[in-house]
This record gives C-alpha cells, structure tokens and sequence, in this order.
C-alpha cells in the first residue's frame, strides 16, 4: 500500500515577493540596445529608478528590501545602455540602523531603496530612514551624504527642487523622541543653508511634503510609530484616528525667522504622495493637489486603501480649509512637470487603473494624464497584461506648453515576463508610444525615478 502524502498549504508568498514584485538577483550590463520606434534624439541622459529588491531573503514589507537602481542612457537616438546595481548600503551588508547596545540611530544605515534624486551636480539614492546615499551617473555607490556634517536627521525620499530658487526643500523625520520632524533646506549650490524642528505631536510617518511659491506644506497624519511592534520585529507603523489629522503651512521667509507652521486640521486621512501646490496670484489662497488615503494600514501592514485624487484649499485669510476630491477614479505615483513644482500646473500625470481590471497591486495599469484645467483624463493603455510604473515628465528642448515633452517609464508585460523601457509623447499620451527599449531582464515594480539630463560641459 502506497502512502499518500498529507497536502501541503504552504502560505502564498505576500504580494511584495511574487510576479512581478519579486525581486531579481543579477545585475545586469547591456549596451546599444534595440529600439522599437525612434527615441527623440534630444533625449540626452539617463533615466533611472530606484525601488526594494531584498538580496537576502525574505523581507516582511514591501518597503523594506534593499534598494536597487535600474536606468538606462539615452544619447543622441540611442538606447546606449541599461544596467542595473544594488545600492551599497550599510544595511546591504548587514550594519543595523539602531545599536542594539546603546539604542542609537546610524543615520548612515538604510535601504536606499525609494527615489533617486540629482541637486547641485550629485545624485542621491534616497530612502526616508537615513542619510541619502550618494551614486554616480553609473549607478555606483560613493556612500552616505550629510552635507559636510551639517545634516543630523534622515531625509525624506521626497525632496523638491524650488524652480525659481534653486533650492531643495526637504524634511526628515525621526519616532524615537522630539523634533519628530526636520524641514531643511539646500540652496541652488548644494549648501545646507536652513535647519528647523517642526513641531508635532508624536512619532508621524510622513512621506512627502510640498512647496509652493511661499511655503513649505507638512502633512501631519495619523500613521504612527510604535515602538513595541518595532521590538517584536513587525511592521512598526500604525494607522491611529485619535493622533487627528492636520496640514501645516510654513512661510518660508518667515521659517528663517523661526516661524513654526499654521496648522489646519482636516478630514481624518493618508498622503503618501503630493502631485503639486500653488497660491492664488494674491497669494491669499494656497492649493494642495495630493493622492488621499481614506486610511492607510487600519486592516493590516499589507493593506493599501486606493488614493483618490484630492485638492485642499487654504484660506491664509479665515483659517478654513475646504477639501474636493477631484477624481473618482484611484490613482498612484502623481507627478508634474517639475517646472512648475510650486506653480499653477495643468497637467498631471499618475499610474492609473486599466478600466474592467480588479483592484490588486498586481493588476494592469495605465498611465493618465490629467487636465486640471478642464477635468478631462487620458490614458495609455498598455494592453490586458501591461502594468507601468510611475511616470516621469521629461520637457521638450525649448517647450513653452507645459505638457511640451515626454513621459518615461518601465513597463511590464505580465504574459511574456518581460519588461521594456518606453517613451511617450506627452501632449498625446493615448497614441503608440514614441518609443520602446526591450530590456534583457525582468525589471521588477518599484518606487520612484528621475531623468537626469546630460548638463553641459
Ligand atoms: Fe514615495
């Protein structure tokens, strides 16, 4: 008698371990590579982003793998290469960010896994725990960055560049003790110039912020830190409606002064992600365009409530604050021309779902360009099996329309398993793409990219 073997229930790998979240193990060289279409030949740079891809097993949140860079060098109409790198991380090769003797934070230590980022000549591999680690146009590691010694806390992965300054804005925040929250600034020659606590109540998460014109504009939200979960090892941060919910607007000459924000308490919510804020002309009004989360991990470190498209208006004037939700439709990864960072924009562009597709992380998506102006989306659709990352806007050589340039990004093709580099036209995203670079590996979701233009000399 033959003896039959009990079934095996081995769990499903969570979402951020399979398809096409799975990490990849090879890093990767290719040189001139085929192009589909024609590459606008001004497209003279390099595009890459930055996302977790665990080297060592199994990680338990998606945001907590090693932080790999994939881009590709784009010259004259030539796709001239395509690599992909590890960042170098302490983490990478084994240092823990907090002692577990002293219980201090080495804010040397992180994943490097979020953004990547370029001001003043460097490029920044950004995850919002440490220190940026500094890469070259190669995608090497040169190590962690502090501006001479003067930057003490983490720094976001969400820095914006002022258009009209120069400068970079941007915070970091710490759970262990006050200031929770750090705003800096960089100006136009990389030089850390302003530092200032921001007081909060308690440990926050805070992933983005924004900047118009005359602010600085800090989400205070009811994701939380909590120590204890950390001890045990889960996922430390919790959705809490008693810590309320609040935006705060600082002046940012008035910050050089030592201002703190005025805060505006809002509607119980999540941002992950702004898409841009401006002031009416009389600056009366200042506007914040944003991805809201009606919650964010209230059913577990795995659930992702949809962000909805979602504009708050303050009133320096009264102290209100109105709030409408400009799409019903969800979205992810918003980004504009980053031009207009601070300025009235038009457009926005964001990752979208693909119509008839389920709601899962996983699923096929599209990109969609907004018309703030007049409401109206347009999608491209990469077919039943294609899912796109974010969107990056790339302007035309002398544009004077906003949309006047292109959108790059990765795309996934779920039934092959492969993956492709692809261009589009911006001021017509619904058409054929431009172009389209097959790539020789699977380049697995990720996070956050920029396009770094060849700067002259
Ligand atoms: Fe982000």
């Amino acid at each position: 008698m033959t003896a039959v073997e009990e079934p095996t229930t081995e769990p499903a790998p969570p979402f951020h371990l399979r398809g096409n979240y799975a990490p990849v193990m090879e890093e990767v060289d290719a040189v001139d590579l085929p192009v589909i279409g024609q590459l606008p030949p001004e497209l003279n740079g390099r595009y890459v982003r930055n996302g977790a891809n665990p080297k060592h097993g199994p990680t338990m949140h998606w945001f907590a793998g090693d932080g790999m860079l994939h881009g590709i060098r784009l010259r004259e109409g030539r796709a001239e290469w395509y690599r992909n790198r590890w960042v170098r991380t302490k983490a990478l090769e084994g240092a823990q960010r907090i002692d577990p003797a002293t219980g201090a934070m080495d804010l040397t230590v992180g994943l490097a896994n979020t953004h990547v980022w370029r001001h003043a000549g460097r490029i920044f591999a950004l995850e919002e725990g440490s220190l940026p680690n500094e890469i070259s146009p190669e995608l090497d590691t040169l190590g962690p960055y502090d501006f001479g010694g003067l930057l003490r806390t983490p720094c976001t992965a969400h820095p914006h560049t002022c258009p009209e300054t120069g400068e970079m804005h941007f915070f970091g925040y710490e759970l262990i003790g006050p200031p929770y929250v750090t705003y800096h600034v960089a100006d136009a020659e990389g030089r850390l110039v302003h530092s200032q606590p921001i007081e909060v109540p308690g440990p926050t998460m805070v992933h983005d912020f924004a900047l118009s014109r005359n602010h600085a504009i800090f989400l205070d939200l009811p994701v939380v830190f909590d120590l204890e979960l950390a001890m045990q090892g889960t996922m430390p941060f919790q959705w809490r409606d008693a810590y309320g919910a609040r935006i705060g607007l600082l002046h940012r000459e008035g910050a050089r002064r030592g201002e703190q924000p005025r805060w505006f308490d809002v509607e119980l919510c999540y941002v992950f992600h702004i898409m841009n804020a401006w002031e009416s002309d009389d600056g009366s009004l200042v506007h914040l365009d944003a991805g809201r989360h009606a919650s964010m991990w209230a059913g577990g470190p795995d659930r992702f409530e949809p962000s909805y498209l979602h504009r708050w208006t303050f009133d320096l004037r009264d102290g209100t604050v109105r709030e409408e939700q400009l799409d019903d439709v969800a979205h992810g990864f918003p980004r504009i021309d980053e031009r207009r960072t601070g300025l009235p924009n038009r457009y926005g562009y964001v990752v979208g779902p693909r119509p008839g597709a389920p709601q899962a992380m996983d699923a096929p998506s599209t990109i969609v360009k907004y018309d703030l102006r007049t409401g109206a989306r347009t999608a491209h659709d990469f077919g039943a099996g294609g899912s796109t990352g974010e969107p990056v806007f790339v302007p035309r050589a002398g544009a004077v329309a906003e949309d006047d340039g292109y959108l790059v990004t990765f795309v996934h093709d779920a039934p092959s398993g492969s993956s492709s580099f692809v261009v589009l036209d911006a001021t017509d995203v619904g058409v054929e793409p431009l172009a389209v670079v097959p790539l020789p590996q699977r380049v697995p979701y990720g996070f956050h990219g920029s396009w770094f233009a060849d700067e002259p000399g």
